[in-house]
């Protein structure tokens, strides 16, 4: 039986998870992780990753079907998930931000339509400045919505800056800088203290001599 099982983020997250893993001394077989397999199970058979979309991984460990998971705080943000986030883990920074095309002067407009995949974030970011606006949920390619009239600005995550560059957006307002987080199903944390104890220990030991190891090339 395993000791823990770890929800993973598929996508933009998922590489440089695996090589936290990898650096904190967990082995997993290339054959499995380059596999479709959804979940795989370290050497030790003590450790079982499962892969899932970012915004389910917060489900997830809610539910103690897995006891951890590492996804960004953009994720738990959108997220209304109890959970419990012990450890801010220094991988796949980026920002959430308000953009829009140059021309567009977002103060001028009376009810300002905004596209998003992060409908929450955007509501608490508009509300708190008191302005009107016309929530667009969509789930992806959100830049066009602002490039072809849909919405006059978008609230998106920009990591390199290049889709905003290359479709001809510009950066409103910055809402928030995210990095990932360990996140841990409560239960977990009280039933299984040693396991996940010692996994906090280890990831926060890598982060340490990465960070450590940085200031050192500086
Ligand atoms: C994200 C985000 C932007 C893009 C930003 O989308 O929503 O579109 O990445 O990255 P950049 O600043 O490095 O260009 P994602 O790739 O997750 O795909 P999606 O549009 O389908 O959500």
């Amino acid at each position: 039986m395993t000791d823990l099982t770890i929800a993973i983020a598929k996508g933009r997250l998922q590489a440089e998870t695996l090589d936290l893993l990898t650096g904190a001394g967990f082995i997993f077989s290339s054959e499995a992780l380059s596999s479709r397999r959804l979940a795989v199970d370290d050497v030790s058979g003590r450790f079982r990753l499962i892969f899932v979309k970012p915004a389910d991984v917060p489900v997830y460990v809610e539910h103690g079907i897995a006891d951890c998971g590492i996804v960004g705080r953009d994720v738990l943000l959108e997220s209304d998930a109890d959970l419990l986030q012990p450890l801010s883990v220094n991988i796949g920074a980026c920002r959430i931000v308000v953009a829009a095309k140059d021309d567009v002067a977002l103060r001028q407009i009376g009810m300002v339509r905004v596209a998003t995949k992060y409908p929450r974030i955007a509501a608490r970011h508009f509300g708190s400045r008191g302005v009107a606006i016309d929530l667009i949920e969509l789930a992806g390619s959100v830049e066009l919505a602002a490039v072809l009239g849909l919405a006059d600005c978008i609230v998106d995550l920009v990591e390199t800056g290049k889709t905003l560059q290359e479709n001809e957006l510009s950066i409103v307002e910055v809402i928030t800088e995210s990095t990932a987080r360990l996140v841990v199903n409560r239960a977990s944390h009280q039933l299984k203290a040693e396991a996940v104890n010692q996994f906090i220990k280890s990831l926060h030991e890598i982060l340490r001599r990465r960070a450590s190891g940085d200031r050192n090339h500086q």
